[in-house]
């Protein structure tokens, strides 16, 4: 008797750890529903994955843009929480609207992903919300005060939503990551060591989720964090 296919929605599934996480989750018989603003051709013809493109950002169109996605996957049953973007600077260096966007992206929109979720969830009675936290979740340093004052929001969004959850029979995680190797450091003037115990690769982080997402039912890993064996960072790309 064949099992029914469970359904994870990833959001940033078009690149990086969110992608690395589909092609796992795939490969484990997951089916994924993915949320990004595009997706390649590859991906988009990838059997077994279902791109929904969206700007998660745009917190006046979400509520559309999930209602969409749970109104055409009413089975899904769990969520990877892990679209962002990372901008860092001295705070007055940003503008009140570039702040704004920010936030929006970064802890906003996962709290209303969040919110629009954990009823479908819970009426399950058994699912999994885990958040994409990072080391800027733990710790805050030089230029990263609004990327660290999103992800410390993250963190305490989801150690409440994890006490609130619980009864219902949905588990609620965060994984925290050190510096991985993707995009994100694509506009930015620093980047983890090319060496490879310099960097996390975004198969380490998808290894985490699965693991999150296997755990006996019953059993919930709240946090993970991990980090490259050493900690370097390359500003060579500084101009
Ligand atoms: N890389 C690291 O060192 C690191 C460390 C700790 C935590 N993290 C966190 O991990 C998460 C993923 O980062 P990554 O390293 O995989 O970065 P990435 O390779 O740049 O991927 C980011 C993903 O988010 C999506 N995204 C960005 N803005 C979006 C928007 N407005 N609406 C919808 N989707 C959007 C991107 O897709 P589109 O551009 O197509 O929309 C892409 O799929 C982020 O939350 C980041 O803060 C990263």
């Amino acid at each position: 008797m064949n099992t029914p296919q469970r359904t994870l929605l990833i959001t940033g599934a078009s690149r990086g750890i969110g992608r690395a996480t589909a092609m796992l989750a795939l490969n484990n018989g997951w089916r994924v529903v993915g949320i990004a603003r595009r997706f390649d051709q590859p991906l988009r013809q990838t059997p077994g994955l279902h791109a929904v493109e969206g700007d998660l950002s745009r917190l006046d169109q979400l509520d559309t843009l999930l209602k969409g996605v749970s109104k055409t996957f009413p089975e899904i049953e769990a969520v990877l929480s892990n679209a962002g973007q990372g901008r860092f600077a001295k705070l007055e260096q940003f503008g009140a609207s570039e702040i704004r966007d920010q936030i929006d992206l970064n802890l906003t929109s996962h709290i209303l992903l969040a919110r629009h979720f954990l009823p479908l969830l819970k009426r399950r009675r058994q699912g999994s919300l885990i958040f994409m936290g990072s080391e800027a979740a733990l710790r805050g340093g030089q230029k990263g005060a609004l990327y660290c004052a999103a992800k410390f929001g993250l963190r305490g969004l989801a150690q409440s939503l994890r006490e609130e959850a619980a009864g219902n029979g949905v588990r609620v995680g965060l994984i925290n990551p050190g510096m991985v190797k993707t995009d994100f450091f694509e506009d930015l003037d620093f980047r983890p060591g090319d060496a490879p115990h310099q960097h996390l690769l975004p198969e380490d982080i998808a290894r985490a989720v699965m693991l999150m997402l296997d755990a006996r039912p019953g059993a919930t890993i709240d946090e993970i964090n991990l980090s490259p064996q050493s900690r370097v960072i390359d500003f060579s790309s500084r101009g």
